[in-house]
């Protein structure tokens, strides 16, 4: 036991040793710990948990307990939700009602899909690669933080450098400028994470990376047209969003809501991409819908959008995927049909013209 009296700012700096779970960051440089008080042999320790979660993941409570031993007190976790404080109360960390201000980012495009294992991390690594190629600054965020696949995929799982503070340095791949939860986790991370700190991670991704000056700045959305997608919606201004869909698409109301979502905090829905568009049989030729057709039409007519790319399937596309060297680096048709994709988007991005400045959100 130590001999000075603990009081709440020395258990403050006590849990600035308590490494969120998984992740190279404390749980007070992270803007969890929204209060600490000292209540007989206890200390009351109040985690921001925005969604009021009282769930707290058991690992971190036993990691608090351990680092608060040696002061003699017991850590009793509390949840503190951002509306239960009183007024004028002194926040700790991040706001997340307000927008992440990304003075030197011009535009952030969100690439979006109602459901998962439709190519959109292909298409948002894709996409990236290609904007780099074509002589733009690009940056690439993974908000996918249940299954980063960009690490893989761009073929890196460098540790992001410290910046100085809480900040760090983006990974450079392949000319863009990457983040991913992927580059933070261990083999021995937990995977799951709850909504809540989900959305203070990538609040951290956004507004602690030190993305530097960039023309369009990528980002992977989560799967699915829920929460997860809003919270990051409403966390930076998107100059605009990418639905990405396959051919077989019938889950008309589930892209109805995602594009219902996009109207509500005002994001254009750029246009429609469609991948795993049929296969071209290489020996004999013959082409085959394998899954299906017309999804990307019916997509695009819901979403008042242009359908912008019809993608086939091609075994080229996994393969270059899974080596970490996407196929838009590549010559041939893909490669050619996703800078063409990325010079009409980047058309698009000019012609919203200064408005896609998103500084001073
Ligand atoms: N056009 C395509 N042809 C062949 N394989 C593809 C194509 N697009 C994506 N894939 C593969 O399908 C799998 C799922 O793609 P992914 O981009 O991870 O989907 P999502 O991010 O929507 O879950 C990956 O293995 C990827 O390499
Ligand atoms: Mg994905």
């Amino acid at each position: 036991m130590t001999t000075d009296k603990p009081t709440p700012e020395s258990i403050r700096g006590t849990l600035a040793a308590v490494r969120y779970p998984g992740f190279p960051r404390d749980i007070v440089s992270l803007g969890m710990v929204a209060d600490v008080s000292i209540e007989g042999d206890h200390a009351v320790i109040a985690l921001r948990l925005p969604g009021g979660r009282t769930d707290v993941p058991p690992v971190l409570e036993s990691a608090v307990a351990d680092a608060i031993a040696p002061t003699g007190l017991r850590a009793r976790l509390v949840v503190a939700a951002p509306a239960a404080e009183p007024p004028g109360a002194p926040r700790s960390g991040p706001t997340p009602d307000q927008p992440v201000s990304l003075p030197g980012v011009r535009a952030v495009l969100a690439v979006s899909s109602a459901k998962g294992g439709v190519g959109k991390s292909t298409v948002a690594t894709n996409l990236a690669c290609a904007f780099a190629a074509s002589g733009l600054r690009t940056g690439l965020l993974d908000a996918d933080v249940h299954g980063p696949s960009l690490p893989i995929m761009m073929g890196t799982d460098a540790r992001p450098l410290a910046a100085g503070g809480n900040r760090f340095h983006p990974v450079d791949r392949h000319g863009v400028r990457c983040i991913s939860m992927g580059f933070f986790l261990d083999e021995t991370s937990p995977v799951i994470w709850r909504g809540p700190m989900v959305a203070g991670l990538l609040r951290q991704f956004l507004a602690d990376c030190e993305w530097g000056d960039l023309d369009v700045l990528v980002i992977d959305l989560p799967p699915g047209t829920g929460d997860a997608q809003l919270t990051l919606a409403q966390q930076v201004r998107l100059a605009g969003a990418v639905v990405v869909t396959t051919p077989q698409e019938v889950a008309l109301r589930d892209v109805m809501r995602g594009v219902a979502m996009f109207r509500q905090v005002q994001v254009p829905i750029l246009g429609v991409v469609e991948n795993m568009a049929g296969f071209d049989c290489p020996s004999c030729g013959h082409h085959d819908d394998v899954f299906g057709r017309g999804g990307g039409e019916a997509v695009a007519r819901a979403a008042g959008a242009p359908l912008l790319v019809s993608l086939p399937v091609d075994p080229a596309v996994r393969r270059s995927g899974d080596d970490g060297f996407p196929v838009a680096l590549s010559d041939g048709p893909l490669g050619e049909g996703y800078r063409r994709l990325a010079r009409t988007l980047a058309g698009s991005l000019r012609l919203a013209g200064g408005d896609v400045r998103v500084a001073d959100a």
